[in-house]
């Protein structure tokens, strides 16, 4: 049984990526209708929602029908996350999601998204200032690094996981790869079969035969 805090998934559960403009709450609904186990809303700017920007706020809106579902959000400050932390909570998911993965220039060059793979303690401290500040189980969806010589997933995943994130979901690429290239799956593997490792779900971005062989039971599309 896979199992995110208290949120019991089945034993081989179907995950819905994040979606900037797709996983809105028509999108996610056919999802649901389609045998979708857990869903993620779109992600959604800490400074907007802060600022109650429309399009920020709108993005919170979630549905009976849809639970269980994680709300994701971005952002690089410390306090702007710990505020946007209080009024995801207040929206009552069941998760609380961080985007440490977003490649796009606008987002990286405020060091959120994957724009903090840069710094990986920051990373780990913001993380770590989340969990603390939200009683909502926390993950969090990264990239394997920045670029090809700064891949340190393995670290990564170890601290992330003892400042308490409950799950993670890797995309098996680094930020300079952006969306094409060949995504790198045996690293996700190496994560998950790290002794260390103690998640109880790992969610990634991977194929149905691949989790197979590397006794991978989450799959996130
Ligand atoms: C149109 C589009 C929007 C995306 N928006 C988000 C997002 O809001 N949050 C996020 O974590 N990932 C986002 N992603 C990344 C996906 O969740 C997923 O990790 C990625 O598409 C996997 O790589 P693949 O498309 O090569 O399979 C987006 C991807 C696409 C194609």
């Amino acid at each position: 049984m896979v199992k995110i805090g208290s949120i019991e998934l089945g034993d081989f559960p179907l995950l819905l990526a994040p979606m900037e403009d797709v996983s809105d709450p028509p999108f996610r609904r056919l999802c649901k209708e389609s045998g979708c186990d857990l869903m993620f809303t779109e992600f959604i700017s800490v400074e907007g929602l802060i600022r109650d920007a429309d399009k920020s706020v709108q993005k919170l809106d979630i549905y009976d029908e849809e639970r269980p579902i994680g709300i994701q959000i971005f952002g690089a400050e410390l306090e702007s996350m710990q505020q946007a932390a209080e009024i995801v909570q207040a929206a009552s998911p069941e998760i609380l999601d961080i985007n440490y993965g977003c490649p796009v220039k606008k987002v990286v060059c405020k060091m959120a998204g994957a724009g903090i793979l840069q710094d990986i303690d920051k990373m780990v401290s913001l993380t770590d200032a989340i969990v603390k500040s939200t009683s909502l189980p926390v993950t969090v969806k990264t990239r394997l690094g920045w670029d090809e010589n700064s891949i340190r997933i393995e670290e990564v995943a170890e601290r992330l996981q003892d400042v308490g994130i409950q799950a993670l979901s890797i995309h098996g690429r680094t930020r300079k790869q952006m969306y094409k290239g060949e995504a790198d799956w045996t690293l996700i593997g190496k994560v998950k079969n790290n002794p260390g490792f103690k998640f109880r779900s790992l969610e990634m971005v991977i194929s149905i035969p691949r989790r197979r062989l590397w006794n991978i039971k989450t799959v996130m599309v």
